[in-house]
């Protein structure tokens, strides 16, 4: 058996060449005694934004929680509906019920996991208030025809960003291509903090001027409540850190972008990889499908208006829990994002969805595995789970 290991992700080696810079912003906040607000979040709120190009950013406690101040500050409530998709990450779709109203989903493109537009306006009802795209492993939704809808319906845009920060669509980065969006930082995330951390963008200064009452229990000036806000608060240590990461960011996701078209041109000299627009598109048949780009026919890394930050490199395969037991046996990380869409999950077993409603998201969720693209993984570690996946299902 092969000595390497291939974790799915290796914080580790970020942190070593950082160390000594992020040591000392920590031990500064410790000397400031400032774990409050402070200069730092307000650095990385100004560097955020200025990094998206939006007017405004508002740092908080999570990607979740960032959804749900602007939810709430929005005044989203019992009747309203908002659509989105079942395939993403469960805080989506959290914040939404958390707030008393109604997610109504529409089903992925298969080729890029990003909700299909052209399904959008069929579910458009008068009780409708707001589009939830999501740009899912770091690929934009095509934000165009969402907006489209949204000037027609009067409906509001909330970008999910929290797997895009720096994804660009047609040249706007995600974070600045709706009326709000919001990042996470989780430490998995691009850009991750040490801990929980998230930031909603917006350049709204009206609406940006209500999320900072609504991250502090809706109070302004203290201990004067106009809202029933929370305890949103992003933490210094986190801004601190995340102001000295941010710095590397493009080139971490151009360390991704690059492994991730290794990947594509590995596997299809392989012979046994198809790019998904052939896949789907084509109707082809081999062994992998590879993530697929939003432009026809294009693969994930060669588009010219999507520009993805490979969050995840998510490929299709027959046999996928198999592979997976096999991978982990290698000692290579994967992960399924996700094993359950959303409208299957238990907790919303009282929207009435029932099996075969979304047929994209459910076949992606029995497809799909996740497989390491982190910008530290080295050339030897990359050719090895190639190698590892064509030997499995060349087998
Ligand atoms: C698509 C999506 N939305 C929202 C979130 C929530 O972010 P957080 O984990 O920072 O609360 C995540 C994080 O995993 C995510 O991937």
């Amino acid at each position: 058996m092969s000595d390497i290991t291939v974790p799915l992700l290796d914080l580790k080696a970020q942190y070593e060449p950082l160390k000594a810079e992020i040591e000392t912003v920590i031990k500064d906040v410790c000397d400031s005694q400032w774990f409050i607000g402070g200069p730092h979040v307000d650095g990385i709120e100004k560097a955020v934004a200025q990094y998206c190009g939006a007017e405004h950013a508002i740092g908080v406690s999570s990607g979740t929680d960032a959804e749900l101040i602007g939810l709430m500050a929005l005044g989203i409530g019992p009747g309203d509906e908002v659509i989105t998709t079942p395939y993403t990450f469960f805080a989506t779709v959290g914040g939404i019920v958390r707030c008393g109203a109604k997610p109504v989903f529409v089903d992925i493109d298969p080729v890029t996991f990003n909700i299909d537009t052209s399904k959008i306006e069929a579910k458009i009802t008068e009780r409708t208030k707001m589009i939830i795209p999501v740009h899912l492993y770091g690929q934009c939704a095509d934000m165009d025809p969402v907006n489209a809808l949204a000037k027609k319906y009067n409906l509001n845009v909330g970008e999910d960003s929290a797997q895009a920060i720096g994804a660009r669509y047609k040249g706007k980065m995600a974070g600045n291509l709706g009326d709000w969006s919001w990042y996470s930082f989780f430490p998995s995330k691009n850009l991750g903090g040490f801990g929980d951390g998230g930031m909603v963008t917006t350049n709204d200064a009206e609406f940006a001027h209500k999320l900072k009452m609504f991250r502090n229990h809706g109070s302004e000036p203290k201990y004067y409540h106009k809202h029933v806000g929370g305890n949103f608060r992003l933490d210094a240590l986190q801004a601190a850190v995340l102001e000295v990461k941010l710095k590397h960011l493009d080139s971490w996701h151009e360390g991704r972008r690059s492994n991730a078209r290794e990947y594509e041109k590995k596997f299809v000299e392989a012979g046994v990889a198809l790019n998904s627009s052939e896949a789907f598109e084509k109707r082809c048949e081999k062994p992998v499908v590879l993530p697929g780009g939003s432009e026809p026919g294009s693969t994930l890394t060669e588009q010219e208006n999507f520009t993805s930050i490979v969050n995840q490199f998510v490929i299709r395969v027959r046999k996928r829990d198999e592979l997976m037991k096999h991978l982990r046996e290698k000692n290579i990380g994967c992960e399924i994002y996700y094993p359950v869409p959303l409208h299957m999950q238990e907790c919303f077993a009282d929207l009435g969805y029932n099996e075969g409603d979304m047929p994209h998201s459910e076949q992606a969720a029995k497809e799909t595995i996740a497989i390491p693209v982190y910008p530290e993984l080295s050339s030897e570690q990359l050719n090895y789970v190639v190698d590892t996946i064509v030997q499995f299902v060349g087998a």
